[in-house]
């Protein structure tokens, strides 16, 4: 017997807490639509390129490929300088592709109600069941569901066919291609909660004491009246019970609905927040005759906020700056294909640098980001448009589809992601071109039918327009795309707006690159690669550091979403070709940190730190600009052992000494109260050695899970070679398989999927992944001349 999807739960919200527990990836249970879907991602057929009556049943597939979902087609593809993706788009190709699955449905399905799930499929799917039209969605980043039960042959088999078109230019960063995100099939009883048919709010919030309210739409599909019991039970994350209400003798007439509200009361309930994500479950039971007829699970947590139009955020009372990221939904390597594991390495690298907060730039998420933001505790702006009637890729973005399909697809958000705690605001949209006030107005009700519990905002980066104050003001919260000297025109003019930086920044860099003069402003290089001094940005935009002191002097800004967390794959600005992936990044593509990281670790942590920059391999001219970030109280900085000074860092954005290079170590020394931390940087030799760091030594035989291996280039010493560019062939032996390299260069242009990587800045990354047999996994990278590595990661059974 496997575990329960209670136990389960139980495993993956405990499992964060305890740290020498693996995280169990999500296992055969879908997340928003009760827990109730089975994984139906196996043995899919895929075709690459258009075929002609291919959702036929007798449609001979044989000859295309085998696979599993999560997959985007794209990532295999080479860079391609012409690609009508342009290099906005990654200079990936998309095109049509085909995706085909037989499966056999038991007779005893009959009684049955079938649906299939889909997290998200880019982009314009049609979807048939045994050769009947099931419909089409458009916008690729959309959850959807279909009901298979008429069409279906029990006792026989069946076939799902999907065609998808990415006619590109469809998004202005990089979409992948493919059915990228998780299916499920979902078989229930006629009598059952319909698809993402609970909601939890939590109308009041105290330390002492919490008001649950749940709302459950039951659908009564059996033909013929049902009176139905409803018992809906609240636990703790431990699994014990906190409270059950049961509702009985609900009628419901055949073919007809009913919605039961509950109000539960939880005593001294434990408050979701980013530093204590506690999470309870809503459990609920439909009960027809004494049997169990449906039984419908959520996640939610107990936390209350305000935002106010003068001292900005406060989550259960306790004011707090939003210190946030924004994220595209690329996951580098792996390209689009979402995996669980990847998410949570993400957020794990976000939540070390003290950020808490994620904008899902500028689309729905895959819902497994959110389940990972309420467990790992991170706030969320989940966002639904980055169009709505007037295009940015004028060709085939999502406006084509918009004033058929906005409602649809901003209720399916919200509607889906509800129940998360972490969502603490809804945006209707970003930057819209020649935005009407009639259409935000609309959107805004859309979004408040089905949820009103949350604040409705939008970003703008154009607030100085009449049409984008209208809009923002029939908002509950004004977003603000950069342009700082709005902050505070805006806050007098419209004293009741609540305000916020929902993106910020926008300084490029490339990770180990150091252009000098580091405090003027350096653009663009010959290189096509940009500074790690925080002295990348356009004349007039700002860097990192003053958007910080612009959002943090102001206690009526409730905080920012710095463009960007990651790298993502596309908008390399400010390069076209040949790069094909962004420089926004506080993290490379690869997951490795620039320097910036350490600014935002220095600002958002108060764990003492101190990180110096650059690399020390200079030649013997230099007068180096040597920059410091940290919390401590006092830096001093050391040369070979002698001191070039202390500096006091107290409220400072960073400290600089120049110091005439020489060969050796650069210290610096942070003292914060009682509490001493180093930071040093080592003048590297030649290449000598590759050395490979796992994140994790234990991972799980579920033919999902990953092992990340940073691969670093050092010399004799095992210091880091910090301009090496050495070719790294990986090999592996036991049951996994390579599944991306990467090495963070914007400019790169290797392939994704490949066994052999170049070394950027002295690093590169592979990303190996199990099969579902247990087993000792090695790892090995040899490269040139240089002395060899190898790792060893047990992969261990998996829960069933
Ligand atoms: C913003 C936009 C983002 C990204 C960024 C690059 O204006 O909202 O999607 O394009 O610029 O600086």
């Amino acid at each position: 017997m496997g575990l329960t999807v209670t136990a389960l739960l139980m495993l993956l919200i405990n499992a964060h807490a305890a740290e020498t527990t693996i995280l169990a990836p999500l296992s055969g249970t879908d997340i928003y639509n009760g827990l109730r879907g089975k994984s139906f991602n196996e043995d899919w057929k895929f075709y690459k390129g258009d075929a002609s009556e291919g959702q036929k049943t007798g449609f001979d597939d044989s000859s295309w490929a085998t696979l599993t979902l999560p997959h985007d087609w794209s990532i295999f593809n080479d860079f391609n300088e012409h690609s009508a993706a342009g290099s906005g788009g990654g200079c990936l190709d998309g095109g049509i592709g085909w995706y085909r699955k037989t499966f056999g449905v038991p007779s005893d399905y009959k009684d049955k109600k079938v649906f299939i799930e889909f997290d998200g499929a880019y982009m314009n799917s049609q979807v048939w069941i045994n050769g009947k039209s099931l419909g089409t969605r458009p916008y690729g980043y959309t959850s959807f569901e279909y009901d298979l039960t008429p069409y279906l042959v029990y006792g026989g088999s069946n076939v799902i066919a999907v065609r998808l078109n990415n006619n590109q230019p469809t998004s202005r960063w990089y979409s992948g291609s493919g059915i990228y995100r998780n299916v499920w099939l979902t078989v229930l009883n006629p009598t059952h909660v319909d698809y993402c048919g609970m909601f939890v709010t939590t109308p009041t919030v105290s330390s002492s004491s919490a008001a649950v309210n749940i709302k459950t739409k039951i659908l009564n599909q059996s033909g013929e009246f049902q009176l139905v019991t409803l018992k809906t039970t609240l636990l703790d994350a431990k699994g014990n019970t906190v409270a059950t209400q049961t509702s009985s003798d609900v009628k419901i007439n055949a073919d007809g609905n009913s919605t039961l509200s509950q109000d539960i009361a939880v005593s001294n309930p434990k408050l979701w927040s980013p530093s204590s994500p506690y999470l309870y479950i809503a459990k609920t039971q439909v009960i027809i005759g004494g049997s169990i007829a449906d039984t419908y699970q959520s996640t939610f947590g107990i936390r209350s906020f305000t935002f106010g139009p003068n001292d900005g955020f406060s989550l259960n009372g306790v004011n707090m700056k939003i210190n946030g990221v924004c994220n595209h939904h690329d996951l580098g390597a792996l390209g689009a294909a979402v995996n669980y594991r990847a998410i949570v390495r993400q957020l794990d690298i976000l939540k070390a640098m003290g950020c808490n907060a994620i904008r899902t730039a500028h689309n729905p998420p895959d819902p497994q980001v959110l389940e990972a933001c309420d467990r790992l505790g991170f706030l969320v702006m989940d966002e639904a448009f980055d169009v709505w009637e007037t295009g940015k890729n004028k060709l085939n973005d999502y406006h084509l589809y918009f004033k058929d399909w906005a409602k649809a697809d901003i209720q399916a958000m919200v509607m889906r992601d509800r129940n998360h705690p972490s969502v603490i605001m809804w945006s209707i949209g970003n930057e819209i071109q020649s935005p009407i006030v009639k259409t935000a107005a609309v959107l805004r009700d859309w979004v408040k039918a089905v949820d009103s519990t949350r604040p409705v905002t939008w970003a703008s980066n154009n607030m100085g327009g009449s049409n984008e104050q209208a809009i923002t003001d029939l908002l509950d919260l004004a977003g603000h795309n950069y342009h700082p000297k709005w902050y505070d025109i805006l806050h007098n003019k419209y004293p009741d707006w609540k305000m916020l930086g929902s993106e910020t920044v926008s300084a490029v860099r490339s990770r180990g690159i150091y252009k000098t003069p580091a405090d003027q402003k350096v653009l663009r290089g010959s290189d096509n690669q940009c500074s790690s001094y925080d002295n990348g940005s356009d004349a007039g935009a700002s860097n990192a550091r003053q958007s910080y002191k612009d959002i943090n002097s102001r206690k009526f800004m409730a905080g920012e979403f710095v463009w960007t967390g990651f790298d993502y794959i596309g908008e390399p600005w400010p390069y076209e070709w040949a790069a094909k992936s962004s420089y926004f990044g506080i993290i490379d593509t690869a997951g490795f940190p620039k320097d910036i990281y350490y600014f935002y670790q220095s600002k958002w942590t108060t764990e003492p730190m101190v990180h110096i920059l650059p690399h020390w391999n200079w030649s013997s001219d230099t007068n180096a600009a040597v920059w410091a970030y940290s919390n401590c109280d006092t830096v001093e900085l050391f040369l070979n052992g002698v001191s070039q000074g202390v500096k006091s860092a107290g409220d400072s954005l960073h400290l600089a000494w120049n110091v005439p290079w020489e060969p050796g170590i650069i210290r610096a020394k942070g003292v914060k109260g009682d509490t001493v931390v180093y930071d040093q940087v080592t003048t590297a030799g030649s290449p000598a050695r590759v050395k490979l760091k796992p994140d994790r030594t234990s991972i799980i035989a579920d033919g999902r899970d990953l092992v990340f291996i940073e691969t670093d280039i050092t010399d004799a010493n095992d210091v880091l070679v910090p301009n090496a560019t050495n070719m790294v062939n990986f090999s592996v032996s036991g049951p996994a398989t390579i599944v991306g390299v990467d090495n963070g260069n914007a400019i790169s242009r290797e392939r994704y999927k490949g066994s052999s990587r170049s070394a950027f800045s002295g690093k590169c990354l592979v990303i190996v992944q199990t099969t579902k047999v247990p087993g000792s996994i090695v790892v090995t990278a040899n490269s040139s001349g240089l002395s060899s590595d190898s790792v060893t990661v047990s992969s261990i059974k998996a829960i069933d």
